[in-house]
């Protein structure tokens, strides 16, 4: 949810009928919480997380740490920079504290840590979060989220993928994962965003879906409960008429999600937006024939599109969670 949205009435009854649970956009991001130095901004967190409230929802948190150069303010890189290691440990850990404390019981889920983990090498992103701190720059936030909002889930995501060119991505947050084990940091969760394309044909997606479940297994066999936490399916670069485009799209994310619902450690699926008009990837990476993309499972009429069916076959024929009543 963006909080653009509390204001169109159509949108709101959308997320009211078809969620369980809702996400803010962007409204818990650094960037807007410590836009400012030395003040901490909740208005529009507190929008979203008052709407949910008052609609019943359940309420996952993203993001305490967006590890990445490019989503950290200006003002904290350049006041931290050159300064101790600790003063940004210090910073960190309050910063953390508080927003988990702010926002108290009303999230059950949190995205601790986002993208810490460099695609191209497997490394930790160069940030300066990483530069000064290191591995300690993650222990601190999950500790601190665990002190401050321990009755909450605490996840790491990323979106490593099943994507061949994802191997470096996947082998890199496996060994966060496991390093995450071995010293003891209160992890409970990988979160995978799960922004898949619609590209490619369905005959090379049994050979992408052993590589995944290759990764997920090892994920499991640690002890990590999954969630699908950004679910989108672009469709870039897939040619064709409008429907035969929607049919591509809930073809290749009905293989997704029933290959993803097999695994009961799955908690939680939750779609990045419902209606294309809004959808992220308008903006991030449009088609090049300059149409609009039809990631989402509504048009921009609010009409049902062939992947709201598909989620919702995927999730008829989903193996029972302990945790479904
Ligand atoms: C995106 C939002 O949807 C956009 O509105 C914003 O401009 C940039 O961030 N992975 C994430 C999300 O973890 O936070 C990103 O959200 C999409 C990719």
């Amino acid at each position: 949810m963006l909080t653009g949205m509390l204001a169109d009435r159509r949108m709101m009854a959308l997320v009211d009928r078809e969620c369980a649970v809702v996400v803010p956009e962007n409204e818990m991001k650094q960037y807007v919480v410590a836009a400012h130095a030395d003040t901490l901004d909740f208005v529009p967190g507190d929008a979203l997380a008052d709407w949910a409230t008052r609609h019943g929802k359940k309420l996952r948190g993203h993001t305490l740490l967006w590890n990445r150069a490019e989503y950290i303010p200006r003002w904290l890189s350049e006041r931290y920079a050159d300064a101790p290691a600790a003063a940004l440990a210090t910073w960190l850990t309050g910063y953390v504290g508080a927003t988990a404390a702010h926002f108290g019981a009303r999230i059950h889920s949190w995205d601790v840590v986002n993208e810490t983990v460099d695609p191209a090498t497997g490394a930790l992103r160069d940030t300066m979060f990483n530069r000064k701190l290191g591995f300690d720059a993650l222990r601190l936030a999950f500790t601190a989220a665990r002190e401050r909002a321990p009755h909450a889930q605490h996840v790491y995501n990323d979106y490593m993928s099943w994507d061949a060119g994802s191997a470096k991505h996947r082998a890199g947050v496996l060994k966060l994962l496991e390093r995450f084990r071995a010293e003891a940091v209160p992890v409970d969760a990988l979160g995978i965003q799960s922004h898949i394309g619609a590209e490619g044909d369905m005959t090379t997606m049994s050979e992408r879906e052993r590589e995944w479940r290759g990764f997920v297994d090892l994920v499991v066999a640690m002890g990590y409960r999954l969630l699908i936490t950004e679910f989108d399916v672009s469709d870039h670069s897939v040619g064709g008429t409008v429907s035969t485009r929607d049919a591509q799209v809930a073809a290749v994310g009905k293989a997704y999600l029933d290959m993803m619902l097999s695994y009961r450690q799955l908690e939680h699926l939750l779609c990045w937006g419902l209606v294309d008009r809004y959808s992220w990837l308008q903006n991030f990476s449009p088609r090049p024939d300059q149409q609009p993309l039809r990631p989402l499972p509504y048009d921009a009429g609010y009409g049902a599109k062939p992947l709201r069916a598909a989620i919702a076959e995927a999730l008829k024929g989903a193996p029972r969670r302990a945790s479904q009543s």
